[in-house]
């Protein structure tokens, strides 16, 4: 089985902003079952985020507001070429990257041409800032079209899309990503904002108000955006968004996805967790009479 050309060795991989950047945790990522791992979110300069608390956890998941907070993308890139120099072969590495207009986007893609990654991600879901109202990229399929070609023009790179499940219809979205050239696209971006209140101190918990929401209270919205997504487009998918067992993540293939994100149920059960939902995934396999992964990609369509 391959994506985008690669052998897939695990089809699970760590989404973007999980675990930041640094080669070590990344490379713990590997060694625990993940056959890629991608890069929290890269602008041109560094970013400092929002203030804390950026980060809140209720029944049904986790909000986030780290604010994109990051190093920029020289200093990234170092972390990413010793991540490459110093792994097996088969770690491969997406590099994530938003900026708020089409010219950074195609900035930071000339960038990671000069690097040892693997693929180019790009975040849509961030405000552009030519936007009276600051709408993310990803609400309208005009500016979506626009950014992953102008990144197509000069990439060296595979090109992935990284959508966002705040919109009426993903299809006419997905559908100009690939129009305009992606090799893939990743399904689904945090769901939101939302926000939660401490009712003793009588405010929002983040300091920022809202967050994006992550975690098994997202994953039905992943499902039916990844199985619409599948009906819709030909590049192959990253699933994501509340997978937290093997069988979340044999769902998320079944609605059309290739590889699965495995994000929010790192903080929920450890680092070790693609280990276990890999296990977990052969496990379902096994019982269930299938002889690889590649047979139920896309198996709720034919049910
Ligand atoms: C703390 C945190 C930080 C995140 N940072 C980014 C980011 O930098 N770029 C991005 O594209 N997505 C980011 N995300 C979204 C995740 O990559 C993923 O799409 C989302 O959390 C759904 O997957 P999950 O339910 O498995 O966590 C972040 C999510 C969390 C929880």
């Amino acid at each position: 089985m391959k994506f985008l050309g690669v052998a897939i060795t695990s089809p699970i991989v760590l989404p973007a902003g999980i675990l930041g950047i640094s080669t070590s945790s990344l490379k713990r990522v590997i060694k625990s079952g993940a056959g890629f791992v991608t890069t929290k979110s890269i602008s041109l300069k560094p970013r400092a985020g929002h203030a804390g608390p950026i980060f809140a956890e209720f029944k049904g998941g986790i909000v986030n507001a780290v604010g994109l907070s990051n190093p920029g993308i020289e200093v990234a890139l170092d972390e990413v070429n010793e991540f490459k120099e110093t792994s097996n072969v088969n770690a491969k590495i997406i590099v994530s990257v938003f900026g708020g207009s089409v010219a950074d986007f195609s900035t930071l893609a000339l960038a990671v041409n000069n690097s040892k990654a693997d693929f180019l991600e790009l975040n849509l879901s961030c405000p552009n800032v030519h936007d009276e109202f600051s709408h993310p990229f990803a609400t309208s399929a005009e500016h979506v079209f626009e950014i992953v070609h102008a990144v197509k023009k000069v990439a060296q790179l595979p090109v992935i899309a990284k959508l966002s499940p705040n919109v009426v219809s993903i299809k006419p979205i997905a559908l100009a990503a690939e129009k305009a050239g992606a090799d893939a696209l990743t399904l689904i971006n945090t769901v939101g904002p939302g926000m939660l209140i401490d009712p003793y101190a009588c405010k929002p918990i983040l300091k920022n108000k809202v967050g994006g929401l992550s975690g098994p209270c997202i994953k039905p919205i992943a499902l039916k955006i990844i199985y619409e997504t599948y009906q819709a487009v030909k590049i192959p998918i990253i699933g994501m968004g509340g997978v937290t067992n093997g069988i979340d993540a044999i769902e998320m293939l079944m609605a059309g996805a290739t590889l699965i994100g495995v994000g929010s149920a790192v903080y929920y059960r450890g680092p070790n967790v693609f280990k276990l939902i890999l296990k977990e995934m052969h496990e379902f396999l096994t019982v269930n009479g299938y002889g690889s992964f590649q047979e139920i990609i896309g198996k709720a369509h034919h049910g």
